[in-house]
């Protein structure tokens, strides 16, 4: 492009109907790109607990040869669910909002085999000195009505950038093979806009709810007494068992 037809197409732009707009376009540009730094900052945010849990699994396989976590998995809110939830809390689009009322755009589910290894997690990161616990809901003591059982933190870890350092919320939920198996089940009735029966489906899952939450209880005492018994063969023979401790692998 010549010069002069360079500064016909500047005019051009210039005397656009658009330029009353481009403040606003910027400014929805730039806080696009912000949304964006947000979410990358949650999901840096993700990584540092999930860190922290794979740690606290290492070392119980070292000190106590078992995994306390069955399996863990994180996920990112989608950019639609936030606005739906922001739309349900009748709260306006703004990235304080986000960061202030929607808590869950960081998560993380903590699945474990038994009930004491989900307090003994919660308790172990609580205690983090880098942690601070913003909310608790201990759905397991205080089951939901329709049976829902599980451990919900929300905490708030501090994140460090290469030019800042951010405490990002991140939501933890902890629960058992078990109530997780309930949760997914009873997780699809929400999908469903027609449930056929569905008063008798409600009291069935409350039902296996119960069910599970006795099972959970008798699997731990197993596991206790089996723990147990463990200990005290080791008493007797501690130089063997200090050695089956070198042998196992770091993972
Ligand atoms: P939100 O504003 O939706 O976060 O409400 P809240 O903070 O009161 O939610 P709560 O901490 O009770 O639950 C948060 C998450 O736990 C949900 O997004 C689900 O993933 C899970 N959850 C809570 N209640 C149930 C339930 O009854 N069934 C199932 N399947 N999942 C649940
Ligand atoms: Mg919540």
């Amino acid at each position: 492009m010549d010069i002069q037809s360079e500064v016909a197409d500047r005019s051009l732009f210039v005397s656009s109907p658009l330029q009353s707009d481009d403040g606003l376009a910027r400014r929805m540009l730039e806080t696009a790109v912000e949304y964006k730094e947000l979410r990358m900052m949650y999901a840096c945010a993700i990584k540092e607990v999930q860190t922290k849990f794979e740690v606290l699994n290492t070392e119980f396989n070292i000190l106590y040869k078992r995994n306390p976590i069955s399996s863990m998995s994180t996920r990112l809110k989608s950019s639609s669910s936030i606005i739906e939830k922001l739309h349900r809390k009748c709260i306006g689009f703004s990235l304080d909002n986000l960061e202030e009322y929607i808590q869950d755009i960081a998560g993380i589910r903590i699945i474990c085999s038994y009930v004491d290894d989900i307090y003994t997690l919660a308790e172990s990161i609580i205690k983090q000195d880098d942690i601070t616990l913003v909310e608790k809901k201990d759905y397991i003591a205080n089951p939901k009505p329709n049976g829902y059982r599980s451990l919900h933190l929300i905490i708030s870890v501090p994140v460090f950038f290469s030019q800042q350092k951010r405490d990002m919320k991140v939501e933890i939920q902890i629960r058992t093979i078990a109530m997780d198996f309930w949760a997914s089940l009873e997780h699809q009735i929400k999908y469903k806009k027609v449930i056929p029966d569905q008063d008798n489906i409600v009291a069935k899952l409350r039902a296996c709810a119960d069910d599970i939450a006795r099972i959970d209880g008798e699997m731990m005492e197993i596991h206790r007494q089996l723990e147990a018994s463990e200990n005290k063969e080791r008493e007797e023979d501690s130089l063997l068992s200090m050695l089956r401790k070198l042998d196992t692998p770091i993972s």
